[in-house]
């Protein structure tokens, strides 16, 4: 085997892949026909053959502009994807919370170039974006909710279909509103079952609404840690709080409430759950209602309320509550110190 030529007048690695981070349609275009992508953009020899053979340690070795070394003799599977068994694929892309800026390229050219794309989004720019992408393809599941139904049983009804347009041959694209995992039984539970039948299946991350929390209002969950809790489930569930850690309560403005609606939710638990909440972190603790910006040049919907004061009219379905610490977290000196991480200042 011969060491990969580095010296060439083409594109490189480098310029390739950026240039595909930026273009969707390029990328939607190389994931279905690679070489003609490779071709016209010019990529050099060496990444040609890295990049379709899979070949990660030479990829690295030419993106960091290292030596590179010798090709392996067995060829890996092509483009490092480990293809299914079977015909039918599952892609599960996120639309982000806010579609204009959020959308990932990578969802995008999914979107674009499967035959299929079903979703289930609430921001008309996210369902036009899809639509306009995917004319004939393009089929929206907000139909399986219907008012007052147990949302368990929609969400079986969109895993049926889902598994069926794959396992008619059809490469099946669902799009899912923020991350699409994130509160998406449906999007798991599909690609478990398509897994189990030797169907490729798999999910991409997307931008969720407790990203944007992070971002609107300018806390890092690594300073004290960060408890994500569903509502109802922090309600019903024996569950140890830590009151020295930030808490995220998703689906406050449906706590107790496992029916569809399209409207406002029954919320006659809201009362049990502020008082679990006061239990843990003080009454007069202050706690944040937030809801993220779903359109451009909007501000996010910030209001702080002191947990005795909550009342289901300051929540909506889109609503989540951020409870920040209320305690001082205790350091274990002793290991510190001997793990070097602590100096006594009384000491000096
Ligand atoms: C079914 S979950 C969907 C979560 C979504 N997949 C994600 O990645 O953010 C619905 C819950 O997400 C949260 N949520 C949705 N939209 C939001 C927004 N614009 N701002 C804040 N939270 C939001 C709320 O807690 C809401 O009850």
């Amino acid at each position: 085997m011969t060491a990969p030529n580095t010296a060439s007048a083409d594109v490189s690695l480098r310029q390739f892949l950026s240039r595909l981070s930026v273009e969707p349609m390029a990328l939607a275009e190389f994931l279905q026909d690679p070489r003609s992508v490779i071709k016209r953009f010019a990529l050099d020899e060496p990444g040609r053959t890295a990049l379709t053979h899979g070949y990660e340690l030479q990829m690295w070795e030419l993106l960091l502009r290292l030596p590179v070394t010798p090709w392996p003799e067995a060829d890996g599977a092509a483009n490092g994807q480990a293809a299914g068994s079977q015909h039918g694929s599952l892609t599960v892309v996120g639309t982000g919370i806010r579609t204009l800026g959020q959308l990932t390229a990578e969802a995008i050219a999914w979107m674009k170039v499967s035959d299929t794309v079903l979703y289930a989004v609430v921001d008309p720019v996210a369902e036009e974006v899809i639509r306009t992408l995917n004319p004939a393809g393009a089929l929206s599941l907000m139909g399986y909710y219907v008012e007052n139904m147990a949302r368990d049983l929609t969400y079986e009804a969109m895993v049926n279909h889902i598994v069926s347009c794959v396992k008619a041959g059809q490469r099946t694209c669902v799009a899912l509103y923020g991350h699409p995992g994130i509160f998406a039984y449906p999007a798991h539970e599909a690609i478990r079952r398509l897994r189990r039948e030797g169907f490729q299946a798999r999910m991409l991350p997307g931008v969720s609404a407790e990203d944007c929390l992070f971002a609107d209002l300018g806390v890092d969950p690594a300073r004290t840690g960060c408890q994500s809790i569903e509502a109802s489930h922090f309600l019903l569930f024996d569950k140890t709080i830590d009151a020295t850690s930030a808490l995220i309560l998703w689906q406050v403005g449906a706590v107790g409430d496992n029916t569809y609606h399209s409207g406002r939710y029954k919320l006659d638990a809201f009362p049990l759950m502020a008082s679990k909440l006061s239990d843990v972190y003080g009454g007069s603790h202050v706690a944040t209602v937030y809801e993220a910006a779903i359109l451009p040049g909007m501000v996010p919907r910030v209001k702080q309320v002191a947990i005795e004061n909550l009342t289901p009219d300051d929540v909506t379905p889109a609503s989540t509550l951020y409870v920040p610490p209320s305690k001082r977290r205790v350091l274990n000196r002793e290991l510190a110190s001997r793990l070097g991480l602590y100096r006594d200042r009384r000491k000096r």
